[in-house]
């Protein structure tokens, strides 16, 4: 039988996501995931991959900006979900670590960035970031396993990561709707445009990145899957759109699922 729904910004909310989210952390260490043998061939295009060096950075910024935001939090339930974010997005820096050091792929440690003052704000950006980048990772993931571009080993062995990244936009979307419905009413809007600033911020940040990274080798990355997968851009989103609900689907059903990103890529879908 369905639950009744519950109230966003109440207390059964905010206890419904972050023991949901803190109940369903998987403990492990790099060295347990289940890492495949791969021929050198592999590692090498995996090694001629621009985006390592920048792929540590940013999960270690994310730990540290995640971390310093927890120790801020005064509610003991939050707090306990948040440091535990922190410390999954330290793994994850931690996971790509081990798995580039175990194929001997060469790497460099961009140092870590100043924190900005305002760290709710910083983890508003971070997360809407997370959404955005989340949305493709989940499509990106079941392309790669039918093109068999990669050892499905490979894949398999990164699941419990692309997982947790699953369990992070839940915790995202409702810990913003915990944050806006808990305040007056007069001060939700306010929180409403800030979140939609903070998408802007993220994905405009985004685009400036891939540019920075190189963004003809992306563009020439997506072409050859488009002729790998035989997939369109119009099929691909519907596949990150399925993806994304399946996704979610094994968590509480009155939790809020991530709306925005899923609402402007299907609009996107309706345009192309
Ligand atoms: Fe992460
Ligand atoms: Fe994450």
């Amino acid at each position: 039988m369905d639950k009744a729904p519950i109230v966003y910004g109440t207390e059964e909310h905010k206890e419904l996501f972050c023991r949901q989210f803190i109940d369903t952390h998987k403990p492990f260490e790099p060295p347990d995931l289940p890492w495949p043998e791969l021929s050198q061939e592999v590692i090498d295009k995996l090694a001629g991959f621009p985006i390592w060096d920048y792929a540590i950075h940013t999960e270690r910024q994310v730990f540290n900006k995640l971390t310093a935001y927890a120790n801020e939090i005064e509610d003991p339930l939050l707090k306990e979900a948040m440091a535990l974010q922190a410390y999954e997005e330290g793994r994850h820096a931690d996971i790509l670590r081990y798995f580039l050091d175990r194929y001997g792929i060469p790497f460099k440690e961009i140092p870590d960035k100043k924190l900005p003052s305002n760290l709710e704000w910083c983890f508003m950006t971070t997360g809407a970031g997370e959404c955005i980048d989340s949305f493709f990772a989940f499509g990106f993931i079941q392309v790669s396993k039918s093109t068999e571009d990669y050892p499905i080993e490979l894949i398999e062995a990164m699941e419990p990561v692309v997982q947790e990244e699953a369990r992070h936009i839940l915790f995202i979307q409702n810990w913003l709707y915990y944050q806006r419905y808990s305040r007056s009413f007069w001060k939700q809007p306010v929180h409403f445009l800030a979140t939609m600033y903070a998408f802007l911020n993220s994905g405009l940040s985004r685009l400036m990145d891939m540019k920075d990274l190189g963004g003809s080798a992306f563009t020439a990355q997506a072409t050859q899957y488009e002729n790998s997968s035989g997939l369109n851009a119009r099929g691909f989103i519907d596949l990150c759109l399925r993806e994304n609900r399946r996704r979610l689907a094994p968590y509480d059903k009155r939790l809020a699922r991530p709306k925005l990103i899923p609402r402007v890529m299907g609009m996107v879908r309706h345009a192309l």
